[in-house]
This record gives structure tokens, C-alpha cells and sequence, in this order.
């Protein structure tokens, strides 16, 4: 089941949250900045023990003050015209996301646009690779959630989901 919602990703009620990150998992602006926010400073430490994360990887936290039991971090892509490999780099980190939440037993996530703010990543292109991976990791999932925090996004998504 592959839902759309526009809001706060933090807001949401769900086993896992995606943080789109940057490799070095030290906190950032945008969805990285709100996550962090709402989880509180032991987030930051957990990072910080982590060490880093390659771009097309995601690594895996307690949520802590989040609602979300997990926060699977992940780090997207920069957008540098779309012929340096971007579009493999932003399906792995949906698909690895994806695999490292089957690992923990999460039922219900939630990903942002990733690589879509910050990283320039278009974000209808960005939208029909998540979707693809997303409707062939459903069926083991009980919610998949796009989050989106722009009315653009949310049509884009609700325009490739009908
Ligand atoms: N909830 C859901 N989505 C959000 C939120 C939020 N609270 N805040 C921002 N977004 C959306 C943005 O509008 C965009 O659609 O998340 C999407 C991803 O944008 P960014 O957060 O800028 O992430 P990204 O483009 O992947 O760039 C990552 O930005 O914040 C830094 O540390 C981060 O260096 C990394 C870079």
C-alpha cells in the first residue's frame, strides 16, 4: 500500500522515518535539520558513532524523541545533470532504505523527495524512480509512505500513483 501525504515527515506515525542526509550524517538543513530537531541531540551521537555514509547507502538509528521507532538515513545523489550516474545512485538509496527496513521488521515507513531540495535532483524525474521502487518493495511493507512537503510533490506522486 503506497500512500501520499503532505505534511511534516517528523509528524508522522510510523515505524521508520528516511532522512535524507548528507555522507557525513552530522545534521544539515531541510528534512536532515526538522529530523534532527525533533529527535533530540542523542541522534546526532548516534551518528557521530556511525562515522559517515557513502551517497546511495543508508544507515540505520533509534528515532529517540520521534515518534518513529527508526530513522534510516540515507544520502541522495547531487543532481549534476543526470549523466554522473544520479539515477542509480537515487534508486539504491531507495531500494537499500527498503532492505535495511525488511532487516528490522518495519511494517510502516515514510521517505521524503530525496536529493530533490538541497541536491537539485528534478523532482518528477526523482518521483518516477522512487515510485518504481517503491510499488516492487510494497507487498512487504503494510504502509509505504511518500511524504511530501510541497503541494508540487504531492501531485507529482498522486499523478504517477493513479
Ligand atoms: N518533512 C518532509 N519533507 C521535508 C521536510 C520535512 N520536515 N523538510 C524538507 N522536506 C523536503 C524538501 O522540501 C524536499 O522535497 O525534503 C525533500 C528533500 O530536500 P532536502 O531536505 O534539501 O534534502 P536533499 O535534497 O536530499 O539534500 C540533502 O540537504 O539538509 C541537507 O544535510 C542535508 O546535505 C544534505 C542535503
Amino acid at each position: 500500500m503506497i500512500e501520499v501525504i503532505r505534511g511534516d515527515i517528523t509528524a508522522l506515525t510510523v515505524d521508520a522515518v528516511v532522512n535524507a542526509a548528507n555522507s557525513s550524517l552530522l545534521g544539515g538543513g531541510g528534512v536532515d535539520g526538522a529530523i534532527h530537531r525533533a529527535a533530540g541531540p542523542r541522534l546526532l551521537q548516534a551518528c557521530q558513532a556511525i562515522g559517515g555514509c557513502p551517497t546511495g547507502e543508508s544507515r540505520i538509528t533509534p528515532g529517540f524523541d520521534l515518534d518513529a521507532q527508526w530513522v534510516i538515513h540515507v544520502v541522495g545523489p547531487v543532481w549534476r545533470g543526470g549523466s554522473h550516474g544520479e539515477p542509480d545512485m537515487l534508486k539504491s538509496c531507495y531500494s537499500n532504505s527498503l532492505d535495511l527496513a525488511r532487516q528490522h521488521k518495519v511494517r510502516t515507513i515514510a521517505f521524503p523527495c530525496i536529493s530533490t531540495g538541497v541536491y537539485g535532483y528534478p523532482q518528477r524525474e526523482a518521483a518516477k524512480i522512487a515510485v518504481a521502487v517503491m510499488q516492487h518493495a510494497a507487498k512487504d511493507f503494510e504502509r509505504v509512505i511518500c511524504c511530501c512537503f510541497s503541494a508540487e510533490d504531492e501531485s507529482i506522486y498522486k499523478q504517477l500513483l493513479a
